[in-house]
């Protein structure tokens, strides 16, 4: 796309963006970096290459540099390509690398689900991280990977067939009823993944149909969706268990306002991560509510920050079984 500014914000997005970077030239340099064409971010698929062999052979025809020193398996394609040739390479075909946005990349590291475990990735297509998930696994425990449209199902599963993935089961299923009766049978998880349908804000660089597409009715009817999905994953997490919610969005309806919801409501504890990317504090002070200041634990991935798309990620811990706290509470 260029620099071009053919895309413009709304003007109720472009006060509330105003509103989260009140700093002048900290707006500048987002508006100015969300008319800009993403950078092309692979992920090696350490499940059938290693990150040395992956990075030499894409060196023999493209120039691929690895940005972050502890995370080998991603990659940055810097050289000029051919619309859909990032796809349509042999070593995509063959499963070696997922083409996935870095900040996309940050839930998976944020959950850090271990060979073995029991993990539900609830919203799950495409499935850029239920296939990360696979690879930090080593293809060991199980993931359930759920997903509500069978049109997306069908690409996660052939994402999961391409990129070798053997400790996974793909299920369609709206994921509130799915993790109530996953409860019902008292069937929990280690680890749940919660990358819920959301605005989309953060994807402008890569989807500027969401320049037209944002209206505030969206956002709300997101916020109340996200809640619906957070409170049943919650009834079908271990005690102990950790829960990572993310979204590719920046309101805090979306974001922090979840998050207190949960935090006021629940007996869970956001912790704190640490991710190879700029990650900004939440915000706790949105629309003159009171919100409980450990969303501050929360990471807002900005695009001007890291040269990405915009996302935000928050986790959590389940501290007691949520039958007897209800009874303590009632
Ligand atoms: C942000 S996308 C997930 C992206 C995916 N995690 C990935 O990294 O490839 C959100 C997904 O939620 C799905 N979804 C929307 N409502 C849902 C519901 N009630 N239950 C389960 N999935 C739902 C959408 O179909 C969409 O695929």
């Amino acid at each position: 796309m260029g620099n071009n500014y053919k895309w413009k914000m709304k003007p109720l997005f472009e006060e509330r963006m105003r509103e989260l970077l009140r700093d002048e030239g900290d707006f500048n340099e987002f508006e100015k970096i969300i008319h800009t064409s993403p950078l092309r971010f692979i992920r090696c698929n350490t499940l059938k290459i290693s990150c040395d062999e992956l990075f030499k052979r894409l060196n023999n025809k493209w120039k691929v540099v690895q940005p972050f020193r502890n995370h080998g398996e991603i990659m940055l394609v810097e050289s000029e390509l051919l619309p859909g040739e990032l796809g349509n390479a042999i070593e995509h075909l063959l499963g070696y690398y997922y083409v996935q946005e870095v900040s996309s990349m940050m839930s998976v590291l944020a959950l850090n689900p271990k060979p073995g475990e029991f993990v539900l990735d609830l919203c799950a297509s495409p499935g850029s991280k239920t296939t990360q998930m696979a690879a930090t696994m080593k293809n060991e425990g199980t993931i359930i990977a759920n997903d509500i449209k069978l049109d997306r199902i069908k690409i996660l599963s052939a994402n999961l067939e391409r990129c070798g993935v053997m400790n996974c089961i793909a299920v369609r299923n709206d994921g509130a009823g799915l993790c109530e009766r996953f409860a019902k049978q008292n069937f929990k998880f280690d680890k749940i993944l919660l990358d819920a349908p959301c605005s989309g804000e953060g994807t402008l660089r890569s989807s500027p149909k969401t320049f037209l597409m944002w209206n505030y009715k969206i956002v709300k009817k997101f916020s109340r969706e996200q809640r619906r999905l957070f409170i049943s994953a919650l009834k079908c997490l271990k005690v102990g268990g950790e829960i990572v919610y993310s979204t590719c969005t920046h309101s805090p309806e979306e974001n922090e306002e979840v998050v207190d919801f949960i935090l006021k409501k629940f007996p869970v504890d956001v912790e704190k991560v640490i991710l190879p990317l700029k990650c900004r504090s939440g915000v706790v002070n949105w629309g003159g509510k009171n919100i409980d200041n450990n969303v501050e634990k929360c990471c807002r991935i900005y695009p001007q920050d890291n040269d990405s798309e915009g996302f935000f990620i928050a986790k959590f811990k389940l501290l007691e079984d949520l039958e007897s706290f209800r009874g303590k509470n009632d």
